[in-house]
C-alpha cells in the first residue's frame, strides 16, 4: 500500500488549482448566468495538456495516468464544474474510446487536435427514449455498402454545440440487439447532421448540451469504431472510464464547497462567537470532511485500478455512487452554513448546489450504478 502521491503528481495538481483559481475563478458567476464558456478558455487548458492528458504523446496528448486526470478533475470542479465536464468528456468518453478503440488512421487524424483543444469532442448515446436504457437504440446505422447511414436523434449531449468530432452509438440490426449496436466518428458539418438548440439547465450551466439530427447522414466505413457490433461493449467500457471523472467532478464539487464552508465558519459570527465554534456547525463540518476523505480514496481507487490494467467497472460505479451523493448532500450543507448568503450567487455554493445534481444523473444515474455494482456482486 502506497498512499502518497508522486512529485508529478503533486505537480499536476498544482498546476490545475492555479489554473482553476487565475483563469477559472473570475467570470464564473457570470458564465453561469450566461451559459457561456470561452474558446480561449478551452485552448488554454489545451495548452496545459488538460485535453488529452492519458492521450499518448506519439498523439500529442500528456501521457499521464488516471490518478494525474482525476486531480486535474478536482481541482477544476472546485471552482468550474462547467469546464471539468468539457475535460472529462474529451478525455474519458472520446479521446479515450477512439485510443484505446480505434484503428491507426482514426487515431491520427482525431486525437492530436483533441488533445490539443484545438478541437472538442461529444459523446452521443444517450436518446429521448434511450437514457439508462442504452441498448433501446432508436437511431439507426443502417449499412449500405461502402458507408452507412445514420437516421435519429440523441438527447442531452455535453459539447454538443461546440464539438467538432461526435462518438455516435447507433443501431445496425435490431434483431441483434446490443451485439446489433455500432460506434461512429462523425465531424461537424457532416451533411443532414444539425445541432438542435441548447438547453436551459439547473447546473453545469456554462457547458452546453444540445439535441442533435441526423437526417440520412453518410458516414464512411472507415469512421466505426471497432468490428461490426462491438458498439455497446465499446460504449459501456468507454462509460466505465468516464464514470472515474464524473466521480472525481463530484469529488471536486463536494471539496469546493466544503472549503468555502469552512472558510466562511471560521470569520462569520452569530451568539458572540464564529460559527465554527458552534457544534451545530463544527459537526456538519466534521461530517464532510469524513465523506470527502472516503470519497476521495474511492475515486483514486478506481484511477488506480485502470491505471494497473484490471477492471474498473465496478470501482468506477461505486466511486460515482458515492461522491456524486456526498457531492449533493454536503453542497446543501455549504449552503446552510452560509445561511441567507449561501442563497446569493457571490458565494459561489448554491452554483456547486445545482451543480452536484448533474454528477447523479449523467454518465448512468445513481439507479444504473447500482445496476453495475448488484450484478457484479451477484456475479461472485
Ligand atoms: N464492459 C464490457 N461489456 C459490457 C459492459 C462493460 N462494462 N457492460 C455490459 N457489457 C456487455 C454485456 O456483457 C453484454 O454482453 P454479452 O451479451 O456478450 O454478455 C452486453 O454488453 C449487454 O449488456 P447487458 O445485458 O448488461 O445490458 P443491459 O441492457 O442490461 O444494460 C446497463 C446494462 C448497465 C443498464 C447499461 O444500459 C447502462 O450502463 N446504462 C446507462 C447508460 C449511460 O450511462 N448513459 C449515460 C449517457 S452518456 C453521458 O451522460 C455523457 C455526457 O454527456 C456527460
Amino acid at each position: 500500500m502506497n498512499f502518497s502521491f508522486s512529485e508529478e503528481h503533486l505537480m499536476v495538481r498544482d498546476a490545475a488549482r492555479d489554473f482553476a483559481q487565475t483563469e477559472l475563478l473570475p467570470g464564473v458567476i457570470k458564465r453561469d448566468e450566461l451559459q457561456e464558456f470561452p474558446d480561449n478558455l478551452v485552448k488554454k487548458m489545451g495548452a496545459l495538456g488538460f485535453m488529452g492528458i492519458m492521450v499518448d504523446p506519439q498523439y500529442g496528448g500528456s501521457g499521464m495516468d488516471t490518478i494525474s486526470y482525476v486531480l486535474i478533475m478536482e481541482e477544476l470542479s472546485k471552482i468550474d464544474a462547467s469546464a471539468a465536464v468539457i475535460v472529462s468528456v474529451n478525455n474519458s468518453l472520446v479521446c479515450y474510446g477512439i485510443e484505446a478503440y480505434g484503428t491507426a488512421a482514426q487515431k491520427e487524424k482525431y486525437l492530436p487536435k483533441l488533445a490539443a483543444g484545438e478541437h472538442i469532442g461529444a459523446f452521443c448515446l444517450s436518446e429521448p427514449e434511450a437514457g439508462s436504457d442504452a441498448t433501446s437504440q432508436q437511431t439507426t446505422a443502417l449499412d449500405k455498402g461502402d458507408h452507412y447511414e445514420i437516421n435519429g436523434t440523441k438527447n442531452w449531449i455535453t459539447n454538443g454545440g461546440r464539438a467538432d468530432v461526435y462518438v455516435v452509438i447507433a443501431q445496425t440490426d435490431r434483431r441483434k440487439g446490443s451485439k446489433g449496436i455500432n460506434a461512429f466518428i462523425i465531424e461537424k458539418g457532416m451533411a443532414g447532421f444539425e445541432i438542435g438548440p441548447k438547453e436551459d439547465k439547473l447546473g453545469i450551466r456554462g457547458s452546453d448540451t444540445h439535441t442533435l439530427q441526423f437526417n440520412a447522414v453518410k458516414v464512411p466505413k472507415e469512421n466505426r469504431i471497432g468490428a461490426d457490433g462491438f458498439g455497446f461493449k465499446f460504449a459501456m467500457k468507454t462509460l466505465s472510464g468516464g464514470r472515474i471523472g464524473i466521480a472525481a467532478q463530484a469529488l471536486g464539487i463536494a471539496s469546493g464547497a466544503y472549503e468555502l464552508a469552512l472558510a466562511y465558519s471560521k470569520q462569520r459570527k452569530a451568539f458572540g462567537t464564529e460559527i465554527c465554534n458552534h457544534q451545530a456547525i463544527a459537526f456538519k463540518l466534521a461530517d464532510m470532511a469524513t465523506d470527502i476523505e472516503a470519497a476521495r480514496h474511492m475515486v483514486m481507487k478506481a484511477a488506480w485500478d485502470k491505471d494497473q490494467g484490471v477492471s474498473y467497472d465496478t470501482s468506477s460505479a461505486m466511486a460515482k455512487l458515492f461522491a456524486s451523493r456526498i457531492a449533493m448532500e454536503h453542497t446543501v450543507e455549504a449552503v446552510q452554513i452560509h445561511g441567507g448568503n449561501g442563497f446569493v450567487k457571490d458565494y459561489h455554493v448554491e452554483r456547486l448546489m445545482r451543480d452536484a445534481k448533474i454528477t447523479q444523473i449523467y454518465e448512468g444515474t445513481s439507479e444504473i450504478q447500482k445496476i453495475v455494482i448488484s450484478r457484479a456482486m451477484l456475479k461472485r
